[in-house]
């Protein structure tokens, strides 16, 4: 249990850490209706938890605090009132200073809860798993909140307006010049898709199940800046024929002329302010910000396709000498610094290809934890026999989206493995993701 309270409070500690450069007025701000304000990210997170201590009929006691929780619902219908996620930089309640009491509170009696357990043997699956969910949902929201600073502080065109992160590093990363391009063989046959591992897996992650996969071959590495400018200048953008028909109107309707935050200057070089600066594009980085129809529209154009999640999957984990899958591309451990750029690493941006050469897969694919999250072409559906967990988390969006693998440079090293599913709506621009293509081998 020990072990549980020191997550909980290195979460707790990470989340603050990130709200901490922020001014009262932009902590409340939400510059779009799919973000959040910072501060609603600050709340919510300790509304979950305080979910949790109600499910375990833990009794709550706001000292003093009256604040409305009404505001803190994001869509569980099972908690009733739900505030439209637009709406939420339109009531700024809880105030910043009353989020800070209310984590507080939360904090002291969620560690009352975890230390009754204390001297157990056994914790029960069911809370060990509520409380874990509790944790890593502070997680996944850490991450939306980056999404959004991204979002909102890049509106301001002076260049020094913009997060300023309390750690951030800047050893400047370069592309090793002998990283092996191209593409890798993947051999076909039955494959053991999902979570089998030590350790936390969300529901969705299960059960383990077999597939049958043709071979094919992916790409080493993600799509580079380089690669997408080539496609932009190439007339992407403007040819119907590389675009599925709600990613044509979405380009049309919002005249898409490039990655979302990308500005040409001068009509010569693209540029880009994000939370490391306003700065021209690195051709040598993997590309992020692009919606599912724009990495389709990609590998059309190149003559490829996106890999199918259990394609990305085999490619990450499976090694032929081990005769078994490994819980990370590397292999079974936590993701180290040489491995793979996560939040941890503070470098704010995905980083140049081939930077992490310790981080790959056995079968020789780089860049596959860390950077940016990976569209694949598989559309978000719960697993065979699937089972929920926590009902209305994971389950609920199993329509109209598409799933992502491999967590980003905005990911915590403690959220992240190969078998994890993320998922997104197709249209979506502001999480950090990319792509990599495969090919079918006739
Ligand atoms: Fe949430």
């Amino acid at each position: 249990m020990d072990e549980v309270s020191s997550d909980f409070k290195r979460v707790r500690e990470a989340t603050k850490a990130i709200f901490q450069p922020l001014s009262i007025e932009d902590s409340v701000m939400q510059s779009d209706p799919f973000g959040s304000p910072p501060n609603w990210h600050l709340a919510h997170v300790t509304w979950f938890f305080q979910k949790i201590l109600e499910k375990y009929g833990v009794e709550i006691e706001l000292k003093g605090t009256k604040i409305n929780l009404d505001y803190l619902n994001s869509y569980y219908q099972k908690f009733q009132s739900i505030l439209p996620k637009s709406e939420r930089g339109r009531y700024p309640r809880p105030t910043v200073s009353e989020t800070m009491q209310y984590r507080s509170c939360i904090e002291e009696i969620f560690l009352k809860f975890l230390n009754s357990f204390q001297g157990r043997d056994r914790l029960n699956e069911n809370v060990k798993y509520d409380i874990q969910l509790g944790i890593q949902h502070e997680m996944q929201h850490q991450e939306l909140m980056i999404y959004d600073l991204q979002h909102y502080f890049n509106r301001f065109p002076d260049a020094n307006d913009n997060y300023k992160p309390k750690k951030i590093q800047i050893r400047q990363l370069r592309s090793p010049t002998n990283t092996p391009m191209g593409a890798v063989y993947v051999p076909g046959g039955i494959y053991d898709l999902g979570f089998s591992a030590d350790g936390f897996s969300y529901d969705n992650e299960l059960p383990e199940h077999k597939v049958y996969l043709d071979p094919f071959e992916i790409d080493r590495h993600p799509i580079s800046n380089g690669d997408f400018v080539q496609f932009i200048e190439d007339g992407g953008y403007e040819n119907y024929r590389y675009w599925l028909a709600d990613g044509w109107d979405l380009l049309n309707a919002n005249e898409w002329k490039s990655p979302l935050y990308w500005e040409k200057r001068d009509d010569k070089h693209w540029f880009k302010k994000d939370i490391r600066g306003l700065k021209r594009i690195n051709l040598t980085e993997p590309v992020v910000n692009i919606s599912y129809f724009e990495a389709d529209a990609y590998a059309k154009w190149i003559g490829k396709r996106l890999p199918t999640e259990a394609e990305w999957e085999k490619a990450a984990c499976w090694s032929d000498d081990l005769n078994r899958k490994t819980k990370f591309p590397w292999g079974d451990e936590i993701p180290q610094e040489d491995c793979a750029n996560l939040l941890e690493s503070n470098i704010w941006g995905p980083s140049p290809i081939g930077s992490f050469p310790k981080g790959k897969s056995h079968y020789g694919c780089y860049g596959m934890i860390g950077d940016i999250w990976e569209w694949t072409s598989s559309e978000y559906v719960l697993y065979p026999n699937f089972k929920p967990r926590f009902p209305e988390y994971t389950d609920k969006w199993a329509i109209g989206h598409k799933v992502l693998r491999g967590g980003s440079f905005a990911t915590s090293k403690s959220q992240i493995r190969n078998s994890y599913r993320n998922y997104f709506k197709p249209c979506e621009r502001i999480l950090f993701a990319g792509f990599r293509c495969a090919r079918d081998i006739s």
